[in-house]
């Protein structure tokens, strides 16, 4: 008879158990917008069910930073690998006399945040298509190039994925390549009128750069060096404005939702270790109370749209060279 009630208890628990998981599939479905063929929806559910589970355990022993759900829940990990999409060429540093090389005499502010600044567009999605590059690219010269000439509005990122052979469309990239083909091609041209596609279509398409002005052009570009060097960053941000750098993805970042994000399996001595490129928009300091120290960190801006992480954005330590953040930002300056 006991033996029967604990068999009978134990079926119960799994009936309800997985009631729960499909409930709660099917309200991320209804939030993220999906819609699988019946046959994909089992394997869908499976991705989903794996995430759910590192992210109640994650959040359970992680007071830092928390994880949970986005549109990268369901997916392979064949489809979020497209997104490690940056390939750093071996850094080529123009010498300090092309034209000039910048000092800070300003002092340092406690926190600088470039997210309102009229000069930042809109956080984009790079969609299934390695092209953060791009985006990193695109994002600092549209900041400069309307610091310097008042003139706001996106430049094309669709140009660089479909013209830039010095990049590999969305199969990666280095920004600093980008601007270095900007530079020779005569320019950046208006987003507007060469809108971002490879988004849904997942491959870069052929160049219609034959038939479009440009509309702002690169005047100089630099890595941040020496580095790594966080004090430095942050006069280059204050000097020059948001910086794109490349960091290490790691599994558990693709659902980062807040906090200051940090991983000790982040901290890597090779680098050249690093798979996607963004943009370091701001830095500050989360006091310190009576129960924990004070954490320094980078507002970092993503190409993953404004439904992932905070807004689009994300904190990651800062001085730690966290995911080898402070070992590859660099700066570019509009014509
Ligand atoms: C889901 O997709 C199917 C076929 O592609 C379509 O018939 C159906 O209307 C879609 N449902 C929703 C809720 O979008
Ligand atoms: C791009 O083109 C649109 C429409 O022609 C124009 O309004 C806008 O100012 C242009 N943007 C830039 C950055 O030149
Ligand atoms: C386009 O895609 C292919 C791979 O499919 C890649 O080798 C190539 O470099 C990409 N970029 C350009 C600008 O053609
Ligand atoms: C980092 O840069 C700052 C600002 O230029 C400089 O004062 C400091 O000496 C540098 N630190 C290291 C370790 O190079």
């Amino acid at each position: 008879m006991k033996l029967y009630l604990a068999i009978l208890l134990v079926i119960v628990a799994v009936a309800v158990a997985s009631k729960e998981e499909e409930d709660l599939w099917k309200s991320y479905k209804k939030k993220f917008n999906k819609n699988h063929s019946s046959k994909e929806d089992v394997n869908r559910k499976r991705n989903f069910i794996k995430r759910q589970k590192a992210i109640e355990a994650h959040n359970r022993d992680n007071k830092e930073w928390k994880m949970g759900h986005n549109k990268f829940s369901d997916m392979t990990e064949e489809e979020t690998n497209v997104l490690r999409g940056t390939k750093m060429v071996k850094r080529r540093v123009k010498s300090a006399s092309e034209p000039i090389y910048p000092v800070n005499e300003r002092p340092l502010p406690t926190y600088i945040d470039y997210r309102s600044n009229r000069c930042l567009q809109p956080v984009e999605d790079q969609g299934e298509c390695g092209s953060c590059w791009a985006f990193a690219a695109i994002t600092a010269l549209e900041f400069n190039h309307c610091k310097k000439t008042g003139a706001r509005g996106p430049l094309s990122e669709q140009m660089l994925v479909d013209c830039d052979t010095y990049n590999f469309g969305c199969n990666g990239g280095d920004f600093t390549q980008a601007w270095q083909y900007l530079e020779n091609y005569g320019g950046a041209v208006n987003g507007t009128s060469y809108p971002y596609v490879s988004g849904t279509t997942q491959t870069n398409g052929t160049c219609k750069s034959g038939s479009n002005a440009v509309a702002a052009r690169v005047g100089y570009y630099n890595w941040v060096i020496p580095y790594p060097n966080a004090t430095l960053i942050m006069s280059y941000l204050q000097m020059e404005g948001p910086l794109p750098s490349a960091i290490k993805v790691l599994d558990s970042f693709f659902y980062y939702t807040s906090g200051v994000y940090s991983d000790p399996a982040c901290i890597v001595s090779d680098e050249y270790d690093v798979n996607h490129a963004v943009v370091i928009v701001g830095y500050g300091t989360v006091p310190s109370t009576t129960t924990s120290p004070a954490i320094p960190y980078w507002i970092v801006r993503n190409s993953w749209s404004t439904g992932w992480g905070n807004g689009g954005y994300f904190f990651i330590r800062r001085g730690v060279n966290m995911c080898n953040i402070e070992s590859w930002t660099a700066f570019v300056r509009a014509a």
